[in-house]
C-alpha cells in the first residue's frame, strides 16, 4: 500500500479540476492514499484555496470566492510535491500551461496533466526537464480520456510499436455518425455544440487540430517524434453524408516514417468503422501480438479524471516502492 506523504497542488478548477477533486476524495481510502493531500486548489475564477474543505465544490457553488493569487508564484510558494495542470487549452502557444508545467517542473514537482498544448507542442523540451530533475511528466489524460490507449504499452514490455491508428475525437465522430443517418455537417455540428461535446472552439474538433495533437503525443511518447506543425491535418468539413453512409472516419495515423489525420473510408471488416457516437478507439500493431485495440469515452468529467488519477497512482507508485 503506497505510504509515503504527498501534498498535491491543483491548477484550474473548471470541470476537469473540479471531476478530479471528486474522484480523488471518493476512491483515496480504496487506493491507500491517505497519506496523499489536496492541499492547494489556484483558480483564475475561485481564487487560491488552501487545505480545501471535503465539500468546496458546494461553497463555490453558493457564490464563494478565495483570494486571488497568481498561478506561478502559487507554485514557486507551494510546498505541494506533485502539480496537476488542467488549466485551458492553446494549440498555437501552448501557454498558459506550458510556463505552469515548466515552473513546476523546474521546482523538482511531479506534473499530471490533462493539457495537450504542452504535451503535444513542448514535449522534447518538457520530458527532459522531467528527466533532469527526476520527477514524472505525465498526460494520460490527453489521450482518449482514461480510456487505456498509449499506457498499454506499460503492460507489452518489449513490444515493438509498427504503427498506431485510431478515432481520438469524440465531437467528429459523433457529428460523423449523425451524418451517417442522414443530418447534414451544420445541423450535426450544432447538436454536438448542443450537447457540450465541443471544445470551446469547434475548430479544434471539426478541422482536425485536437485529433493531430492526440497522435503527436503518441508519437512522441513512441519516440517517433513526428512535430505537430509539420502533420498532414485535414478535418471533416468537407465530408458529404454519403461518404459518411460509406464509413468515412476521422482518422489519425502514425508509424515511424509518418503521421497524419485525414478522414478515411474505412471498409465494414475493419473494427474502427464500428465505432460510433462520442466512443474513441485505438488500434496499436505490435511485432508480439499483432494489433489490439482499445475503445471508450475520449472525454468528460468523470473519464477524464479517471486518467488523472491513473497518473497519480503511477506517481505514488514509483515514489514508494
Ligand atoms: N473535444 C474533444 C473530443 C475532447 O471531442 O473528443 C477532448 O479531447
Amino acid at each position: 500500500m503506497p505510504s509515503k506523504q504527498s501534498k498535491i497542488l491543483i491548477l484550474g478548477f473548471g470541470t476537469v479540476g473540479q471531476g478530479f477533486f471528486d474522484l480523488f476524495t471518493k476512491k483515496r481510502e480504496s487506493l491507500g492514499l491517505n497519506d496523499v493531500t489536496i492541499s492547494e486548489i489556484v483558480d483564475m475564477k475561485y481564487g487560491h484555496i488552501v487545505n480545501p474543505k471535503p465539500d468546496v465544490i458546494g461553497e463555490i457553488a453558493t457564490g464563494k470566492t478565495f483570494p486571488p493569487k497568481d498561478v506561478i508564484s502559487t507554485i514557486k510558494e507551494s510546498d505541494a510535491d506533485i502539480v496537476c495542470e488542467f488549466t485551458w487549452l492553446d494549440l498555437k502557444t501552448a501557454e498558459p500551461a506550458y510556463s505552469h508545467v515548466k515552473t513546476a517542473l523546474e521546482l523538482g514537482k511531479h506534473v499530471i496533466t490533462t493539457n495537450k498544448g504542452p504535451s503535444a507542442l513542448k514535449y522534447k523540451e518538457l520530458t527532459e526537464l522531467a528527466k533532469r530533475k527526476g520527477v514524472k511528466f505525465l498526460m494520460k489524460g490527453t489521450v482518449m480520456a482514461g480510456t487505456p490507449s498509449f499506457n498499454l504499452l506499460d503492460l507489452l514490455p518489449g513490444a515493438e510499436v509498427k504503427s498506431v491508428r485510431g478515432i481520438m475525437n469524440g465531437t467528429t465522430n459523433y457529428i460523423l455518425t449523425s451524418m451517417e443517418q442522414g443530418k447534414d455537417f451544420s445541423t450535426a455540428l450544432k447538436e454536438a455544440q448542443e450537447l457540450g461535446y465541443a471544445e470551446a472552439d469547434p475548430t479544434n474538433d471539426v478541422d482536425g487540430f485536437d485529433t493531430a495533437s492526440k497522435i503527436t503525443i503518441i508519437s512522441h511518447i513512441l519516440g517517433w517524434n513526428h512535430e505537430f506543425k509539420n502533420l498532414e491535418i485535414k478535418g471533416i468539413r468537407k465530408v458529404t453524408p454519403e461518404q459518411a453512409k460509406e464509413k468515412t472516419k476521422l482518422i489519425a495515423y502514425a508509424d515511424r516514417s509518418t503521421a497524419y489525420v485525414r478522414p478515411t473510408k474505412l471498409s465494414k471488416e475493419d473494427i474502427l468503422s464500428g465505432v460510433s457516437g462520442v466512443m474513441n478507439a485505438i488500434e496499436i500493431d505490435t511485432d508480439t501480438l499483432g494489433k489490439i485495440y482499445a475503445m471508450g469515452p475520449g472525454a468528460g468529467r468523470t473519464q477524464t479524471a479517471q486518467a488523472a488519477l491513473t497518473d497519480l497512482m503511477r506517481i505514488v507508485r514509483s515514489t514508494t516502492h
